[in-house]
């Protein structure tokens, strides 16, 4: 049996399956050792970390010394996170950038492509707006972004239609009952331009760009566009 995967508002993240297997199918990695660093190298230690899911690298922030805020709009995936051995570290908190304290952090992450989920431009630019205001003057912005110039959704399956920087597609998980859950996934691929100009007007300054996790100039490394930006104080 198939059946289709979306959370109460369309957020296929948001279901308990998907959720617990989340996990498995992300282990810790170059990125994740990528903005461990980054936490680590920058002053002040508030940070917040939008889009957490089950909170992976949430709680290893936490573990680290800093004082965490996890965002998620995925009771699912939130629900997940709270399981984990040091949980009780982080501020865990339902929702989406509109729900983030005033000028509270000195750092703000959304890693494993969580800058993609916002498909809209508005959306995108009213989440950069948040976090600006969640962070106030000198925080810092740190995100990553797949770069459409590496093309990564030729390798994947289920595409059914690029267009206008957006790819959809649908991938199939198998649960332990033999349920076949399909999973309906748009993502926006915005290029090194877009990603710059839409930082800028919501306040940051650009530090650096990355095209991957060992701080590649764009167009090497890893086919990422690895942003880390600061706000500006005016
Ligand atoms: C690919 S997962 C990344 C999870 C986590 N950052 C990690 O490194 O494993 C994408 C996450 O973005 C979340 N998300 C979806 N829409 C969102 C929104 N509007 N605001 C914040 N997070 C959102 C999903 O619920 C999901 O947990």
């Amino acid at each position: 049996m198939t059946a289709p995967a979306s959370g109460p508002a369309g957020n296929e993240y948001d279901h308990p399956s998907i959720a617990a297997a989340y996990d498995a199918e992300n282990a810790w990695g170059r990125d994740d050792d990528f903005f461990l660093a980054l936490a680590a190298e920058t002053l002040g230690s508030r940070l917040l970390d939008l889009g957490c899911g089950t909170g992976r690298l949430t709680v290893a922030l936490a573990a680290a010394g800093h004082d965490v805020t996890g965002v998620d709009p995925a009771g699912a995936m939130l629900a997940v996170a709270r399981t984990k051995p040091g949980a009780e570290k982080v501020n865990w908190i339902e929702g989406g950038a509109a729900s983030a304290r005033t000028r509270s952090f000195d750092l703000a992450l959304m890693t494993s492509h969580v800058a993609q989920v916002f498909v809209d431009d508005l959306e995108w630019s009213d989440t950069l707006r948040h976090l600006a205001r969640a962070l106030g003057p000198g925080g810092r912005l740190a995100f990553d972004s797949r770069d459409p110039a590496a093309r990564a959704w030729e390798g994947w399956p289920g595409v059914s239609s690029i267009d206008d920087g957006t790819v959809s597609f649908t991938s199939t998980n198998e649960l332990p009952d033999g349920t076949v859950l399909a999973v309906d996934s748009i993502l926006r691929f915005r290029s090194e331009p877009e990603l710059r100009a839409s930082v800028e007007s919501a306040g940051f300054a650009i530090e650096a760009i990355y095209g991957g996790w060992s701080r590649e100039p764009v167009g090497d490394g890893d086919g990422e566009l690895i942003v880390v930006a600061t706000r500006r104080t005016a």
